[in-house]
């Protein structure tokens, strides 16, 4: 009894499996009658003490791994103001879609005619895509936002050893997303950045002068870290076309822009979309994912290898000539993401789909309108769908750090925003509430924001101390990383 503690009703009993080893169960011990393993393995592989496993009763086994389950927080649980970053709510159907048995038991080396329907979903996908970023083609090979971006950067190289030209240098403003320089620099490229002016656009008069016939490409995450949508693209195309720079929009956050803008129209040559951000896949969780990318018609022959197409009423798969940049995977995509994305489009259509971005961009809105007068935004002057809270002067100030503020933020059963990014701004939160969520979620979590800053004010060892609610305390976080101890 003294172990177990109540919730709701029930008694839980919070040893682990291994400490619930119930000894009078009975163990029962088959051998067989004729063979033993050492008939089937050899004398090294066959085990010669007995397994040890907890000896607990099937209903003991689900209602431990049950209360386990409780304890982790997920999007199904609350929200998350992290938004598509790490894990917005994506809808549950395209998920079941996904796992029809006529998708999951398919063979990459499926005869053509064999997958008629597989091809048309990757074909028709990748023309809707196409049209919703102002794109010639898309390919879905890329397995991650980074692996875009890294794909897009072959392409430009290969653009331009095809042209004679040799170029060295992309262009990155300093509020790009961090795995813009990092995959140029895999690349081969070397990485120049371009500063920000003291509203957080990109620094014209810099780029400028970095702008030049050895520039490559010019990487814009938009928006931008802080939540910005450049507001000088117009000018920046121009200064990059005029070197023969190829524009690249980082597109990981498309939410934003959903059926408001296209990278296309604005003059962007190539995009990478997080398909497992803006199109019903989850980021979080380690993948698999699709960072789809979108190139104009003149980048069209260096994609990588495998295009699906449709000719006299058949789908195929074919090679894509001989300026592609190759395979940057096996096979041709993550399908499943695939068809998870493709659902989400066809469900909502275009109006759905523009109306997701209208909401993610009101959402943020509204919960900045709620804290501006207590909290600093750094978002200035529009947020779009996500925006920056700076705390570096009141984490001095009451001796704080933004950890504290941030793991209080559990206690009140919310998962905590993204902390200390962007880079450029110390101390600071990042919300992003994502358009799936209520009006009443949003003004109760604003409300938990402001009365942690009251606390902050009043009692700011309780932000030292927590969280004091969640089935795990404060701990190391650089020392859970770096020596997690996952065994009993
Ligand atoms: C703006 C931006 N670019 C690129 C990426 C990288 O995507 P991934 O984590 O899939 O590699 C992210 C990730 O969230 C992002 O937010």
């Amino acid at each position: 009894m003294s172990d177990t503690m109540t919730k709701n009703g029930a008694h839980f009993d919070k040893n682990l499996i291994f400490e619930k080893d119930n000894d009078t169960l009975s163990r029962f011990a088959f051998t067989h009658s004729a063979k033993q393993a050492s008939d089937y393995l050899p004398a090294n592989q066959v085990r010669n003490a007995e397994l040890d496993m907890p000896n607990v009763s099937e209903v003991e086994v689900v209602r431990h791994f049950i209360e386990l389950s409780g304890k982790n927080y997920g999007v199904d649980n609350g929200m998350y103001p992290l938004g598509s970053c790490t894990m917005k709510y994506n809808p549950k159907i395209n998920e079941k879609i996904s796992k029809f048995d006529s998708f999951n038991n398919m063979h990459p080396y499926s005869a053509n005619e064999r997958v008629q329907g597989t091809l048309e979903i990757i074909h028709e996908c990748g023309k809707d895509l196409a049209e919703v970023t102002g794109m010639a083609d898309m390919s879905f090979a890329p397995c991650a936002g980074a692996h875009g971006e890294l794909t897009a950067m072959f392409i430009v190289k290969a653009y331009f050893r095809n042209k004679g030209e040799d170029r060295q240098i992309i262009l990155v403003p300093d509020s790009a997303h961090g795995t813009n320089p990092a995959s140029a620099n895999v690349a081969g490229f070397k990485v120049v950045s371009v500063n920000s002016d003291a509203d957080g656009f990109v620094d014209i008069e810099d780029l400028k002068s970095k702008a030049n016939e050895n520039v490559a490409a010019f990487m814009l995450t938009n928006p931008n870290t802080l939540g910005l949508y450049e507001k000088n693209i117009a000018l920046i195309r121009d200064i990059c076309h005029a070197k023969g720079i190829q524009l690249y929009y980082d597109g990981a956050n498309l939410n934003a822009i959903l059926g408001i803008s296209r990278p296309g129209d604005t003059g962007f040559d190539l995009v990478h979309l997080n398909l497992h951000k803006s199109f019903s896949t989850p980021h979080g969780g380690g993948g698999p994912g699709c960072g789809a990318v979108g190139v104009k018609a003149h980048l069209k022959d260096f994609m990588p290898n495998y295009i699906t197409s449709y000719k006299n009423g058949q789908y195929s798969i074919e090679h894509r000539g001989g300026l592609t940049i190759g395979q940057v995977r096996a096979f041709s995509t993550n399908f499943s993401v695939l068809v998870k994305a493709f659902a989400y489009i066809k469900s909502l259509g275009a109006a759905g789909l523009r109306m997701s971005g209208l909401l993610a961009l009101l959402n943020a809105n509204y919960i900045a309108a709620l804290l501006r007068d207590t909290f600093t935004i750094a978002t200035k002057p529009h947020i779009m769908h996500e925006f920056v809270i700076g705390l570096d002067s009141e984490c001095h100030q009451y001796d704080i750090s933004i950890m504290d503020f941030a793991k209080r933020i559990l206690d009140y059963g919310y998962h905590a925003p993204t902390v200390s990014f962007p880079l450029i701004v110390h101390n600071c939160l990042m919300i992003e509430p994502t358009e799936t969520e209520s009006k009443k979620r949003l003004d109760d979590f604003a409300a938990v924001l402001l009365k942690i800053y009251d606390e902050m004010k009043t009692d700011a060892q309780t932000l030292r101390d927590c969280p004091t609610l969640t089935p795990v305390k404060r701990i190391d976080d650089v020392t859970a990383a770096r020596v997690p101890i996952v065994k009993y």
